[in-house]
């Protein structure tokens, strides 16, 4: 349903070459990816601050 998230931290850009992959865009992008990319399939993830915090943080060690 998703991508490959395998290795998105090697990565300079994610959501099709949209957005720059550093933490406050990879943040925008998971808690509402419509707003950064609209029409795109992935929903909005409506996570707390602190799972968010988590989420990014584990996904940019994902060399
Ligand atoms: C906490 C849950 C989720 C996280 C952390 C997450 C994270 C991400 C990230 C980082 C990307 C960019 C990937 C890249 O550039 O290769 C992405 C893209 C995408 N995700 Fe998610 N995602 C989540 C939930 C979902 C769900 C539930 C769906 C579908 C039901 C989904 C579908 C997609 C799709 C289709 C894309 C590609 C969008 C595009 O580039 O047009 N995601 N996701």
């Amino acid at each position: 349903m998703g991508p490959d998230l395998t290795h998105v931290a090697s990565r300079d850009r994610i959501a099709a070459e949209t957005i720059p992959n550093d933490i406050g865009h990879m943040a925008d992008w998971i808690s509402n990816s419509q707003t950064v990319k609209p029409g795109n399939l992935m929903p909005p993830q409506p996570l707390s601050p602190q799972d968010l915090r988590a989420v990014v943080t584990y996904l940019q060690g994902l060399e």
